[in-house]
């Protein structure tokens, strides 16, 4: 079996959401680390019950409600000068740092690089950009053309379907756990960067691949070489 084609996960596999962290400290001091954590969670929880009830709205606003939301349970006074940094940051996360020079290896290796994501594509193309991963990938693939979110079959689905190609030809890469089962789940050949050193998920569905940044990726795929 060949791979023919990588499609990257976002946030927390390419951008660091947890970076937010130090621009939240400076609002709310002592509380960024709780705030980053907790406002990932409630983002995640918001787009899983939207796609379960069909009630689609753009990334960008499920992460704004769900700050809201946090800061609300918090007890923080979210004003607008803090909502509008901490929005204005999410457009331009940090990166983690071996990403560069993994995806070009990946590149020079001859695979197309996507990524395949909740953002939206302006989203997608300002992380890119901030990065500095601007030529890196053939396409931004987001959810927003289906309107639901992954873990949706048609949300996995644009994969095969922008690349031609099977989804066991397509290596799908995350570091969210969940998203890794149910791409696995779906048919993709698949890759966890457990960044956190997570357990497994208990879904009974295991990952082809895991490792723990983004340059365990380039060991992985050599051996898909045909
Ligand atoms: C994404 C989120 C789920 O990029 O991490 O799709």
């Amino acid at each position: 079996m060949t791979i023919q084609a990588i499609a990257f996960d976002a946030y927390g596999t390419l951008f660091d959401v947890y970076s937010i962290s130090q621009l939240a400290d400076k609002y709310f001091p002592r509380r960024g680390n709780e705030l980053a954590q907790l406002w990932r969670s409630k983002q995640i929880e918001y787009t899983q019950l939207r796609t379960m009830c069909s009630m689609y709205k753009p990334f960008w606003e499920v992460t704004q409600d769900a700050l809201v939301f946090v800061c609300k349970k918090m007890a923080l006074s979210l004003s607008l000068d803090a909502q509008n940094a901490l929005m204005g940051q999410y457009a331009r996360l940090d990166a983690f740092p071996e990403n560069l020079g993994a995806l070009q290896a990946l590149r020079t290796a001859g695979y197309k690089l996507s990524i395949l994501s909740n953002g939206t594509t302006p989203m997608l193309q300002s992380a890119v950009d901030a990065a500095g991963m601007q030529g890196l990938f053939s396409h931004l693939i987001s959810v927003e053309t289906v309107n639901k979110y992954k873990t949706a079959p048609e949300a996995y689905q644009l994969g095969p379907d922008v690349f031609g190609v099977p989804a066991k030809n397509i290596l799908f890469v995350s570091s969210n756990g969940w998203d890794v089962c149910c791409a696995t789940w779906f048919g993709y050949t698949t890759f966890w960067v457990n960044r956190a050193d997570a357990p497994l998920e208990e879904l009974g569905v295991t990952p082809h691949g895991i490792g723990r940044s983004l340059s365990d990726v380039v060991a992985f795929v050599s051996q898909y070489h045909s």
